[in-house]
């Protein structure tokens, strides 16, 4: 199996590889989905957001961050003075893995395999956006970009090498909704987003 790269376009353009990833089986998790959810935002945005994978509303609705985790994204950018027009949002991940429990779709981790699977797209994504900067949301997208080894609660918020571009790691914003002290959370992230923000 070798992952997405089976399913690239010939053209390398966000609206091709769009339509490419709708059509992905490069691994399971299309299978029991609702939809591909790509990345989105302007071509050649400054900072790239990489989260894990789409939740439950990111499944439903097709875009990327919408749902509580979104929320908490949004506020953080806004705080750290980045613009919306400077964000491309996207996931190392972009199909929604889960098991059922009940009535409820539970969110799943996605695999090693899952992600080295779907890393063409990311790849992709950053090769026609070039931003100045990523930004690392959480361990899988660390592990996607910057390798298994990397330890996003030892070298959050500083900025390091990723090929020829920067990044800054930080947590998930799931991870802000998840914590025993919510507001001490949200401070370490918004801190590490305004990291990210001097770089650009
Ligand atoms: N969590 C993510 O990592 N990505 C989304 O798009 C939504 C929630
Ligand atoms: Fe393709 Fe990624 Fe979806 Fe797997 S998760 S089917 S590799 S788009």
């Amino acid at each position: 199996n070798n992952g997405a790269s089976d399913f690239l376009p010939d053209v390398l353009d966000l609206a091709s590889l769009r339509a490419a990833a709708a059509r992905c089986e490069g691994c399971g998790l299309y299978r029991d989905a609702t939809q591909t959810v790509f990345g989105e935002g302007p071509r050649k945005a400054a900072f790239m957001l990489v989260g894990e994978q789409p939740g439950d509303q990111e499944d439903r609705q097709g875009h990327p961050f919408v749902g509580p985790a979104g929320r908490v994204l949004d506020r953080g950018l806004e705080e750290a003075g980045i613009a919306r027009d400077d964000v491309y949002l996207t996931n190392a991940v972009k199909h929604f893995s889960w098991v059922p429990r009940g009535k409820r779709r539970i969110h799943q981790k996605p695999t090693a395999a899952e992600i080295t699977a779907c890393r063409p797209w990311l790849e992709a994504e950053l090769a026609v956006v070039e931003p100045r900067v990523v930004v690392v949301l959480g361990a899988t997208a660390a592990r996607s970009l910057l390798g298994a080894a990397f330890r996003v609660t030892r070298h959050r918020g500083e900025v390091v090498p990723l090929g020829d571009r920067l990044a800054v790691a930080t947590i998930h914003p799931s991870a802000v909704l998840r914590a025993p002290d919510r507001e001490a959370a949200y401070a370490g992230f918004l801190s590490d987003l305004r990291a990210a923000a001097d770089v650009a």
